[in-house]
């Protein structure tokens, strides 16, 4: 993590073995398009990534919980100012309802700003004897089935270099500029959230903070001029998934000698790439960034303790992130032996769940979807093993979007298969739609009410 990092540099990955990287068709091409991002600014500054470390520090102890939420893949075709608000509009939301109920801050997160890598479990796709590679995401290639289409194209690399930037530069100015603001509570409830169950819901504590805003104002309190009721801190994350891009953005900070990567304030290692001894880890375990490991049904905790000590060997808080992503009909044989070994060995690490990738299948019409009952209870799950282990059930990972999407199924808003066709425009996986956000964040809030805000369930 230091610039003492044994045996590393921000190219070491070169000589590890590097799955899940697209067949580029032209190397020089690809060497190019390196040299050009390598000269681009970096989209956030190390600093800011040490500000999340520290606030994630604070969620490892119990004090501050972590929202990490957003699309699974973001799309060249979806950058509008419009949808960017829609989404940080409900995570806002969310963070509102979980703040209300845990009584501890709440570090909100995106998938978003550089999220457009996906990993696949086939390297081809066949239709109809038709073999071609498979999509990989918009900075990698598109979805279209023509062999144009799926061609890995290096430009493309620079396309989301250009598309991070502007999303970042607006999310810049609306969680300091004003939108962010605790006035503003009540216009975060996007009209067709507002006539659900849940949207009502919102607005009684919507209703409630603003009484306490007035109440406070008639004290004489000035709340213009408190920064923390103005803006928000929302960082940006990403799966480092294609190392020639996170190569190209990684740069040494004049503080403190450290290398970062400036393409994101946080990255995480993916359920694919994930080996001891595979590139990613390799590049990962260098970065001074705070880290994500997504740990699914298959990790043994010698891994798992391996791992850790590789990416983590100082142990140090908020630097590693442990992202859970079992399913809920695995999560309870899996997950607690795993929990008992980071506590027994007095490991610092965070433990959050991501409750969506463990739970999607194909529904009948062969589009991918999850069911919205499987996501609660594997979340349900998730915060009863940490309830009965004594430990903090630190956050969630979860794939949204401010669209009234119909992509998972059930919640108040998608009954059957056949509503899926209404409005499904995931490029990759399923998303919850904004009731559906907001309904999972009011059960998160009521597990959180368990515990006595930083100081661990009520029942230790
Ligand atoms: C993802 O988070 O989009 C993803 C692909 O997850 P996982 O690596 O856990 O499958
Ligand atoms: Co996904």
């Amino acid at each position: 993590m230091s610039t003492s990092t044994p045996n590393w540099s921000k190219r070491s990955w070169r000589s590890k073995n590097l799955l899940q990287s697209p067949t580029w068709p032209d190397a020089d091409h690809l060497g190019r398009v390196e040299q050009e991002l390598a000269a681009k600014p970096p989209l956030v500054f190390a600093g800011e990534a040490r500000n999340l470390r520290a606030h994630l520090a604070t969620a490892s102890q119990g004090q501050a919980f972590v929202l990490q939420a957003g699309d699974c893949a973001e799309s060249f075709d979806e950058s509008s100012a419009d949808a960017i608000r829609d989404k940080l509009k409900v995570i806002l939301q969310m963070s509102v309802v979980l703040t209300f109920a845990a009584g501890v801050p709440v570090v909100k997160i995106g998938r978003i700003a550089g999220q457009f890598a996906k990993p696949r479990s086939e390297d081809f796709e066949e239709i109809d004897g038709v073999r071609l590679p498979s999509f990989r995401g918009h900075n990698i290639n598109s979805e279209e089935f023509t062999a144009e289409a799926r061609q890995p194209d290096p430009e493309r690399l620079l396309a989301a270099y250009h598309q991070s930037v502007s999303t970042l530069n607006l999310l810049r100015a609306f969680t300091t500029g004003g939108f962010a603001s605790l006035n503003n509570v009540h216009k975060w409830n996007q009209e067709f959230v507002a006539n659900s169950i849940e949207g009502k819901r919102y607005e009684v504590i919507a209703d409630d903070i603003e009484r306490a805003l007035s109440f406070m104002r008639a004290c004489g309190i000035n709340l213009a001029a408190d920064p923390t009721l103005q803006a928000v801190d929302f960082y940006t994350s990403h799966e480092a998934l294609i190392l020639p891009y996170e190569e190209a953005l990684t740069r040494q900070d004049s503080l403190t000698g450290e290398w970062y990567d400036c393409s994101a304030h946080m990255l995480w290692i993916g359920e694919r790439t994930r080996q001891l001894d595979g590139a990613h880890v390799e590049f990962l375990r260098g970065v001074g960034n705070p880290i994500g490991l997504k740990v699914g049904p298959t990790m043994s905790p010698d891994e798992l303790l391996a791992l850790c000590e590789v990416l983590n060997p100082e142990n140090v808080p908020g630097r590693l992130t442990l992202i859970s992503r079992m399913g809920a009909a695995r999560i309870n044989e899996a997950l607690p032996g795993l929990v008992e070994l980071t506590k027994r060995e007095g490991r610092s690490e965070l433990w959050t769940i991501d409750p969506m990738h463990g739970n999607t299948y194909k529904a009948s019409n062969g589009v991918k979807t999850r069911q919205f009952e499987e996501v609660m209870l594997e979340t349900s799950r998730f915060f009863d093993i940490h309830e009965r282990l004594g430990t903090w059930p630190g956050g969630i990972h979860v794939e949204l979007t401010g669209g009234n999407v119909t992509e998972c199924l059930g919640g108040t808003t998608v009954a059957t298969e056949a509503d899926l066709a209404h409005n499904y425009t995931s490029i990759c996986d399923p998303r919850l739609n904004g009731t559906q956000s907001l309904d999972l964040a009011f059960e998160v809030g009521e597990k959180l009410q368990r515990y006595d805000a930083g100081k661990g369930a009520k029942s230790l």
